[in-house]
């Protein structure tokens, strides 16, 4: 009966030391997401994340130029949005793009820059926030006439 005790304590012993000695739990990765933030504001990170700056600026004006393009030879300005789009038409176009942009001039060259698509590479949750950043974007101005 002792016998059996000692095996018992010995084991319960070599477990407790196996715990302090195992290494720490291996922590997940963290993207550079805002914590606790609203959803305009992780938007605008994933707006970062994704470039979508580096053809529509920073704050989503757009005027970069977009040779032949139908939208004035440059890329559009997106602070609009929330006029022409409804949130899942806005959602539908980020994710497919537009694989050929229209030309101001038919016979005219191919406008160089294109919306990609961003299907499968952008999470839901993702795309959600992008939303409602975009629509973040639409001029106060212009909310107090028709909202
Ligand atoms: C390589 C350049 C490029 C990048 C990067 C890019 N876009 Fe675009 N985007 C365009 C062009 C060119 C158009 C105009 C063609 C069209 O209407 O689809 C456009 C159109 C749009 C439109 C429609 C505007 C309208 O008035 O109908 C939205 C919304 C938009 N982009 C959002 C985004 C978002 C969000 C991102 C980042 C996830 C992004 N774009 C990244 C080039 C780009």
């Amino acid at each position: 009966m002792r016998r059996v005790v000692v095996v018992v304590a010995l084991v319960l012993a070599g477990y407790g030391l196996r715990l302090a000695m195992r290494s720490p739990a291996p922590q997940p990765v963290r993207t550079p997401e805002v914590v606790g933030a609203s959803a305009i504001e992780r938007g605008h990170a994933v707006y970062a994340r994704y470039g979508c700056s580096i053809c529509h600026g920073p704050d989503g004006k757009g005027g970069f130029s977009n040779p032949n393009a139908e939208t004035d030879g440059k890329v559009p300005g997106i602070t609009y949005v929330a006029e022409g789009y409804t949130r899942p038409e806005l959602r539908k176009k980020i994710l497919d793009g537009l694989a050929t942009v229209g030309k101001k001039d038919p016979n005219g060259p191919r406008p160089p820059y294109r919306m990609p698509g961003w299907a499968g590479q952008m999470s839901d949750a993702d795309v959600a926030d992008l939303v409602e950043y975009l629509w973040s974007l639409y001029p106060k101005t212009e909310k107090s006439k028709w909202r």
